[in-house]
């Protein structure tokens, strides 16, 4: 047999309701073309993203009742305790609220203006909290990464050349820390392999460089490993999961993609003196260290996602599902970046709409015209996001691409779900020409994407493509 099946059936719905263009287009305009500010129940299939955004199994509800809300000593601390320590065999192991508690916990142990914190791509939380207490933080993406259009296997890889220099020739103490992000998601969720990560972790390790993961998405890296990377083939999941964790000293993880919970993260570390640090403003700012921030139920929830996650043919499904939207957006002539990994395909928006200059934000009128189409809510990673204006002029300096994230939730949509999808891509592909771009007509001071107010520079996107149709 060659078809991929979800392998599980679906025991409890949640339904959306079916909207009109007309309803997509008025409840645009009242975001001021701005997709967060949208309504959750005005989007039919949200790709916004993969985080918090899954599906629990029925065991896990079933953990949901069982979870012990003991302020302290709770036994669901010590089921998910024993459930990460075997998987990365790492000793002291903290709960935190989310991947971005774990960050902020950490960092405010070991970075000051002093240090800089080296990374494959730090994420944008990761990066942020670095800045925050005046730290540098600096991404060696291997060369190659942001050519998106051409296929690699392991383009999450770390540049080593350029970590190594940048280590040889870094002050005494300037490094607190280095860091490797699986996967990478800031590079389009492309995986990074063994055999990285390995020199990596001994690059750091030659200078006396503690090596932590954020490990999100281990789950998923471990897998495309043992598709990708050769003699890996015949290993247990399990077994490359577990080298990974064993290559670093401690990692952060965001509970919320692959420990297939809504919310929850994870720090967990060898060395006994930071773990009493940690411990220490745990308490002050997250909560008892056996609870970290979350309720029993939801560690007992992420205990059981944690012993789901490694399943093969799980990941077989969702490797498959994102190959299917990938090779359907490539049927259709939609320029994406190549491979696609397994939490999302990213479009570049800037090669299929050539027409909309970078400065008018080429990504966003793709999301935009998506979810007018197809009541589709995706999320723009370009200049919106990461372009800045110029104080000087008030111009737009554009990023460096200007793509679009379809991020796909675990175990939530069907395969008929992501045919629409492709579907409403077939349209905008067809009507591309008409596609106009956007302005930003008010912004915040920081992270503009989340509460900017837009307009589109010509008539509304969607609605001059409508009434030129025949
Ligand atoms: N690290 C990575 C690689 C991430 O992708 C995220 C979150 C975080 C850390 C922060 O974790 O949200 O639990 O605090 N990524 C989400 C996304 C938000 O949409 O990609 P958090």
């Amino acid at each position: 047999m060659h078809t991929i099946i979800e392998p599980f059936r679906i025991k409890s719905v949640e339904p959306f309701a079916i909207t009109t263009e007309d309803h997509r287009r008025r409840a645009l305009a009242a975001a001021h073309w701005n997709l967060f500010a949208l309504r959750a129940e005005d989007v039919m299939i949200d790709l916004l993203t993969d985080s918090g955004t899954g599906a629990m199994s029925a065991r896990q509800w079933a953990a949901i009742m069982l979870g012990d809300e003991s302020y302290a000593g709770s036994s669901s601390f010590f089921e998910l305790e024993q459930v990460v320590r075997d998987l990365t065999g790492y000793r002291h192991v903290f709960p935190v609220h989310q991947g971005r508690a774990a960050e902020r916990i950490l960092f405010t142990l070991l970075v000051d203006r002093s240090k800089t914190v080296p990374n494959n791509a730090h994420f944008d939380t990761t990066r942020a909290n670095i800045e925050f207490l005046g730290g540098t933080a600096l991404d060696f993406p291997s060369a190659g990464a942001s050519d998106f259009a051409h296929a690699a296997p392991f383009k999450g890889d770390i540049d080593l050349a350029a970590l190594r220099t940048f280590l040889a020739n870094a002050p005494v103490g300037a490094v607190p820390f280095g860091m490797m992000t699986i996967t990478n998601n800031r590079m389009g969720g492309q995986p990074v392999s063994l055999a990285n990560l390995r020199a990596a972790a001994a690059a750091y390790h030659g200078h006396g460089v503690p090596c932590f993961l954020d490990a999100a998405r281990f789950a998923e890296n471990a897998w495309l490993i043992k598709q990708r990377e050769p003699g890996q083939q015949q290993r247990p999941l399990r077994d490359i999961a577990h080298e990974l964790f064993r290559l670093a000293d401690g990692c952060l993880i965001s509970a919320k993609k692959d420990g297939l919970v809504n919310i929850g993260g994870i720090l967990a570390l060898n060395d006994d003196a930071l773990a009493a640090r940690v411990r220490e403003l745990l308490i002050l700012t997250e909560g008892f260290p056996t609870y970290g921030g979350l309720a029993g139920r939801d560690l007992a929830a992420l205990a059981q996602g944690l012993r789901e996650v490694l399943d093969e043919d799980y990941l077989a499904y969702r490797e498959a599902s994102a190959r299917y939207l990938a090779d359907a957006l490539e049927r259709l002539d939609v320029p994406i970046v190549k491979p696609a990994g397994l939490h999302a395909v990213y479009v570049d928006a800037r090669a299929l709409l050539p027409q909309i200059p970078p400065h008018e934000l080429p990504g966003q009128a793709l999301c935009c015209e998506l979810y007018v189409r197809g009541g589709i809510r995706a999320v723009e990673i370009g200049t919106l996001m990461f372009g800045r204006s110029n104080p000087a002029t008030g111009e737009t300096v554009p990023a460096e691409a200007d793509l679009v994230r379809l991020c796909l939730p675990r175990r939530v949509y069907t395969q008929s779900h992501v045919d629409w999808v492709v579907e409403t891509f077939a349209q905008v592909v067809r009507d591309r020409a008409r596609l106009r771009g956007l302005r930003i007509e008010e912004q915040p001071r920081y992270l503009r994407a989340f509460t900017a107010k837009l307009r589109p520079v010509a008539a509304p996107v969607g609605v001059a493509n409508e009434r030129s149709r025949p």
